[in-house]
């Protein structure tokens, strides 16, 4: 692992010694601030970073959420990195990506002690439906199987957040008896990205999806879906199909939903 600190206390021997026999699938570049982690390493990817770049970043001043939304954090209240991923040639285009980054962090979490994590389609990770962290995927034009994975955990809710959002928001703070170094948290979610990584490019997400599904906050319960140019859609949430397609049932039929530009919300 090469690890670049450009003005930042990023401190690589406790990031190295968590990540342990993954030290050389991943090459770390720590930033004391950037606008976005995603659109920085996207230009670093076409510019032949290579697969298993990590960047990170203390602030960023314009951090890009989902569906065109702005992703705020401020400096030491979260952990803001991308990470680029290669998947192989031959493999299919990675459609349940999205939800394999988030089982990936729920378990990384849980590891460290975390318990209570629920998963959201497509990407976000809750606890008791409050908002702990989120995933933003972007592709590298021309390129389906080149990913640039944002992942912004909230490690406490900032005091001087308003309280309309402060309770849609939770810290990983209060759920860690002991809250971990941010190296140890970053560590230990690489390693489980890339054991993840590894099964969903080897066995596809059919070998992901029941633990998946059992960690869906929804499953069972009526929801309603977002779209940017359509009527929302009601229906009672039947799980996953094997390519991280949502599955609702509406009046007895079941539909499927997929695709980055749709939001689910409890009905
Ligand atoms: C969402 O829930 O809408 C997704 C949020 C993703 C935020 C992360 S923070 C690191 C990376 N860089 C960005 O600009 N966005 C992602």
């Amino acid at each position: 692992m090469a690890v670049h600190h450009i003005d930042t206390p990023f401190d690589l021997v406790g990031l190295r010694r968590s990540l342990d026999s993954h030290t050389c699938r991943f090459d770390v570049v720590a930033l004391a601030e950037c606008a976005s982690t995603n659109v920085q390493l996207l230009e670093m990817a076409e510019a032949g970073a290579p697969s298993g770049t990590v960047l990170v970043a203390e602030r960023q001043t314009a951090g890009r959420g989902r569906r065109g939304r702005i992703w705020h954090s401020s400096t030491g209240d979260s952990l803001t990195f991308s990470l680029f991923w290669r998947f192989p040639e031959d493999s299919r285009a990675p459609s349940a990506l999205s939800l394999v980054v988030g089982l990936a962090i729920a378990q990384a979490l849980e590891n460290l002690g975390a318990g209570g994590i629920a998963l959201k389609w497509p990407n976000d990770l809750l606890h008791e439906n409050r908002k702990l962290a989120g995933i933003l995927i972007e592709l590298l034009p021309g390129a389906p199987r080149a990913a640039v994975i944002g992942i912004g955990i909230n490690l406490s809710v900032p005091a001087t957040l308003p309280e309309a959002l402060s309770e849609h928001v939770i810290g990983l703070d209060s759920l860690l008896g002991v809250m971990s170094a941010r190296e140890a948290i970053l560590g230990a979610l690489l390693a489980e990205l890339a054991n993840t990584f590894d099964i969903y490019s080897d066995q596809g997400f059919a070998a992901l999806r029941g633990a998946w599904q059992r960690r869906h906050y929804f499953t069972g319960r009526t929801v309603r879906l977002l779209f940017d140019h359509a009527p929302d859609v009601y229906g009672i949430c039947a799980g996953v199909d094997e390519d991280g397609a949502l599955l609702l049932d509406i009046e007895g039929i079941c539909q499927r939903f997929i695709g980055g530009e749709i939001s689910l919300r409890p009905a």
